[in-house]
C-alpha cells in the first residue's frame, strides 16, 4: 500500500488526508500540535467541510493515522507539506514549510514523492524545499526523487465547489515529478491541470487571490465614494452584472479576512520587490482599500450615533458575526477583530453573536450573546458583519433595532447599507 504522509493537518491538510485515506492511500497525518493530533484521533474535527462523521469512518478504516510522532514518517512514498505561511511582520515567513522540508529531508529514498500545497511566492519548492531535501538525501529532486507544488483551492463551507470537484493544478520539477504529482491527485480529486514548472503552479495560487483580493478593493473603495454621492452601490453592482459577458461581480464588505487574501497577494509583492525592485502597485492598493474597511465600518457607526446625538462610548454595539467570512468559524484576520478593537477603544460596550466561532476563539473584551430580539432592541445599535445563514434575518430586521448591514442582506427603514 502507497505511504502518504500530509505535513500540517489544518483547513487544507486535514481534507487532503481524509480523502487520501478513502481513495485507499495509508495515510499518516502528521502535525506538531499535539492538541489538534488528540482531538482528530479522538474523531473530532474542527474544521466544518470534514464531519466527525467523515473523520469517524476514515479512523475506522485504519487508513487514517493522525500523529504527532516524527517516527511515523518513515519509508513514506508521498509526502505532501500543508503548513501556515504567515507574514511577519509584513515578510513572508517561510520557517514552517522550511521545518516541515526538514523533518522529511531524511527520509527521502529515490522514486518517493515530496508536494508542496502550502501557498508560497514564485521559486519556493525549487529554490527552498529542493536544495533541504537534496543537502540531507543526497539524491537529486527531479531525477532520484520526485519534487512538485500543487496549490490548494479549499473554499471552507462551500458545498458546490468541494476537494474533489476542484479542478487542481499540478506541476513538477521534471516531466517525471510532474507525472508523479499528477498521478497522485488524479486519484484524489475529478480533474488536474499540468503546469509547465512549480513557478507557474506557485504563481496561479497567487493569481487567483490577487485577484479576488484587488476586485475586493475596487468595490469597497467605490462603496465608499457612492455612499458619500448618495448612490446605492449595490444596486449598481447587481445592475451591471446583468452584463452577460466582461464582468464578475464582487460585492463590498467590512474588509478581507481569513489565510488567503490580507498575506498570499504580499507574498507575491514581496518577491517583485526583493528580485525586481519593483512595487506591485496593484497589491499595494488593495491592502490599503481592505485594511481601511473596518476602520470605515467604525466610522459609519460613529456617524450613525452622532445623528441620534449618541456618543459611542458606553453605547451597547452587538456584533453579528465574527468570522472571516459566511458560515465558517474560522476567525483568523477576521474583519471583526480591528472593528471590535477600535470600537472598544472608544469605549462601547460590545457583544457579539457567532454560532460558528468557538468560545475560547472569541476575542477578549467581547461578550458572547445569542441573537435574540432582547438583544438586539438592547443595543444603541447593531453590526451585520457576517451574513451566516444561522442567522435570522427576519428576527434581525423586524426588531426595530438600528443596523449597518455590511453584507445589503437586510431591509427595511432601521436598516443602513455600507
Ligand atoms: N485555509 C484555507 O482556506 C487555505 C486555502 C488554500 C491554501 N491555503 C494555504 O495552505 C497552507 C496551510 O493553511 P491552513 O489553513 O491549512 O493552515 P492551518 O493553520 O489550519 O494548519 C496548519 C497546520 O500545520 C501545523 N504545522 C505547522 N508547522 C508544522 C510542522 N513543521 N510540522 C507539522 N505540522 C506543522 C500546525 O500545527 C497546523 O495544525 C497555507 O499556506 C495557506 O495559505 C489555505
Amino acid at each position: 500500500m502507497t505511504k502518504v504522509v500530509v505535513i500540517g493537518q489544518g483547513y487544507v491538510g486535514l481534507p487532503v488526508s481524509i480523502r487520501a485515506s478513502e481513495a485507499d492511500f495509508e495515510v499518516i497525518g502528521f502535525d506538531i500540535n499535539l492538541s489538534r493530533v488528540r482531538d482528530l484521533a479522538a474523531g473530532k474535527s474542527f474544521i466544518e467541510d470534514i464531519s466527525d462523521a467523515r473523520l469517524g469512518a476514515a479512523l475506522a478504516s485504519s487508513r487514517y493515522r493522525p500523529s504527532a510522532d516524527p517516527a511515523d514518517l518513515a519509508e513514506f512514498d508521498v509526502a505532501v507539506i500543508s503548513v501556515p505561511t504567515p507574514l511577519r511582520e509584513g515578510v513572508p515567513d517561510l520557517s514552517f514549510i522550511e521545518s516541515a522540508a526538514a523533518s522529511l529531508a531524511a527520509l527521502v529514498r529515490p522514486g518517493c514523492t515530496v508536494i508542496l500545497e502550502s501557498t508560497t511566492y514564485p521559486g519556493s519548492t525549487e529554490e527552498l524545499v529542493a536544495p533541504v531535501l537534496e543537502r540531507a538525501s543526497g539524491l537529486t529532486a527531479g531525477t532520484d526523487f520526485h519534487l512538485g507544488y500543487s496549490p490548494e483551492r479549499i473554499d471552507p463551507g462551500n458545498e458546490t465547489w468541494t476537494f474533489e470537484r476542484t479542478p487542481k493544478i499540478v506541476s513538477g520539477v521534471s516531466p517525471a515529478s510532474l507525472a508523479a504529482v499528477q498521478g497522485f491527485f488524479d486519484q484524489l480529486v475529478d480533474k488536474t491541470v499540468a503546469v509547465s514548472s512549480p513557478k507557474e503552479a506557485e504563481l496561479a495560487k497567487l493569481i487567483e487571490n490577487t485577484f479576488r483580493h484587488v476586485n475586493i478593493a475596487l468595490v469597497n473603495e467605490l462603496a465608499m465614494f457612492a455612499n458619500d454621492l448618495g448612490i446605492d452601490v449595490w444596486e449598481a453592482i447587481e445592475a451591471a452584472d446583468s452584463k452577460p459577458f466582461g464582468f464578475m461581480k464582487f460585492t463590498p464588505g467590512p474588509g478581507v479576512g481569513g489565510h488567503c487574501l490580507p498575506i498570499d497577494p504580499s507574498y507575491l509583492s514581496w518577491r517583485v520587490r526583493r528580485s525586481l525592485g519593483h512595487t506591485f502597485r496593484f497589491v499595494e492598493l488593495a491592502n490599503d482599500v481592505n485594511e481601511h474597511m473596518p476602520d470605515y465600518v467604525v466610522q459609519r457607526v460613529v456617524a450613525a450615533l452622532n445623528r441620534r446625538s449618541l456618543a459611542v462610548r458606553g453605547q451597547r454595539i452587538l456584533l453579528l458575526g465574527l468570522s472571516y467570512k459566511k458560515n465558517t468559524g474560522d476567525p483568523r484576520e477576521a474583519p471583526s477583530k480591528e472593528i471590535l478593537k477600535r470600537l472598544l477603544a472608544l469605549g462601547a460596550d460590545v457583544r457579539a453573536v457567532d454560532p460558528h466561532v468557538v468560545r475560547d476563539q472569541i476575542p477578549f473584551g467581547v461578550q458572547a450573546v445569542e441573537l435574540t430580539a432582547e438583544e438586539l432592541s438592547e443595543a444603541a445599535l447593531a453590526i451585520l458583519v457576517v451574513d451566516h445563514d444561522a442567522f435570522d434575518l427576519d428576527l434581525i430586521g423586524h426588531s426595530g433595532a438600528e443596523v449597518l448591514d455590511c453584507r445589503n442582506v437586510l431591509t427595511g427603514p432601521n436598516i443602513e447599507k455600507l
